[in-house]
């Protein structure tokens, strides 16, 4: 692996991976395996950020993992390990925390999000700026807790413990890697040292993706409720497709395309073939169109990528054997690396023995 660039990216271990996921992170893991240095973890200490039931957090873990092996991920090409079994991580999310500012932490998209949901506030432009004082005023039963603040800390300490170059994410993850990049300039420049790399978002010279949901509304995730899982047998995806919200259908040739049928246009562009997309287009701009057939035709080509990953969960996920054997691996490959700069981390700041 030596000489190879470096690449890191993990998912929260909160729930099975839906296609958001798949299109956002995990097709690029599998793709990038051949030419890079690839560590992929499961974001254990990330998905405790939200206080999952202990019981969920760790059958998440094991399904995250087997949907890895299952899209594609080889252990014998990359490194696939646990976050938590990485404790250097949490050394030095710790020590990277002297330099991080509350305030710019304060201001992160996702935080404000994450704060406005523990505290039961609606998102809206008027409220935005009094955020701050809601999370102050805040009684301790609906506190917001501080690993939800510190989360792009943890992040970073994901990436640069490793000296990433590359780091294949959703658009959603953007900030974070901005933060990121801003982190490691200013420990590198406190400590006039060149110890983290300034990590990229990557895909495939592409701009980062954000797939929609198909309730008309935002980006497809877990919280939302819209997702179309990879694991969704047959059946259960089908009629998700089909309960995709629409509009009436164009009037008049030509027309603008709505927010909820652009959505099903770009999950389109991922799955079918270009052929596909433009019939589709095509029948949209002179009218015919007719949506029942579009999103049949989405759902089979959707399923066309999930099946055989859904039959290959199957296959492995009681494979405890192997799937011990992968992580274990992972994690003292993974630990090698990161011990190594822990120790140039607190070397550069002063924690050094002299007893
Ligand atoms: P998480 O678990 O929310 O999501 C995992 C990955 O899936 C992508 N993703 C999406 N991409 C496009 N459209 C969507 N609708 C969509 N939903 C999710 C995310 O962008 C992400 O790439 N903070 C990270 C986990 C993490 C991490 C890291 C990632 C922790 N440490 C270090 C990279 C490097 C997260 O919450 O991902």
């Amino acid at each position: 692996m030596d000489n190879k660039e470096i690449v890191v990216s993990g998912i929260r271990s909160t729930g099975n991976l839906h296609l958001g996921n798949y299109f956002g992170a995990l097709r690029n893991f599998v793709k990038m395996q051949n030419d890079y240095d690839c560590r992929f973890f499961i974001a254990d200490l990330h998905a405790l950020t939200t206080n999952p039931d202990p019981k969920e957090l760790h059958t998440s873990v094991k399904s995250i993992v087997t949907e890895y092996l299952a899209a594609g991920i080889d252990p014998e090409k990359a490194t696939i390990f646990v976050q938590s079994d990485v404790p250097e991580v949490s050394e030095l999310y710790l020590l990277l925390n002297m330099h991080v500012g509350i305030g710019e932490l304060m201001r992160t998209a996702s935080f404000k999000d994450k704060a406005r949901k523990a505290l039961g506030i609606k998102a809206d432009a008027d409220n935005d700026d009094n955020i701050e004082n809601e999370i102050i005023g805040a009684d301790s039963n609906k506190r917001v807790n501080a690993g939800l603040l510190t989360y792009p800390t943890l992040m970073a300490v994901d990436i640069l413990i490793q000296k990433a170059h590359k780091v294949p994410v959703g658009k959603d993850q953007e900030q974070h890697l901005e933060l990121t990049r801003r982190f490691a300039r200013r420990f590198n420049s406190f400590y006039n040292t060149d110890l983290f790399p300034e990590p990229e978002n990557y895909n495939f010279g592409k701009a980062a993706v954000k797939i929609p949901g198909l309730d008309g509304s935002g980006k497809m995730g877990k919280s939302e409720g819209n997702c179309l899982y990879l694991i969704d047998e047959d059946k259960v995806l089908r009629k998700k497709v089909m309960r995709a919200v629409t509009d009436e259908g164009p009037k008049e040739p030509n027309s603008p395309v709505s927010q909820p049928v652009q959505n099903l246009f770009s999950l389109m562009e991922l799955t079918s073939a270009p052929e596909t997309v433009q019939q589709f287009k095509d029948a949209y701009s002179d009218c015919s169109i007719r949506y029942g057939d579009l999103k049949k035709q989405l759902a089979e080509d959707i399923l066309n990528i999930t099946r055989p990953i859904r039959e290959r969960i199957m296959e492995l996920r009681d494979n405890d054997e192997y799937i011990g054997k992968v992580l274990r691996q992972g994690a003292e490959r993974a630990r090698y690396y990161a011990s190594q700069t822990l120790k140039e981390a607190r070397e550069v700041m002063g924690i050094r023995k002299f007893y």
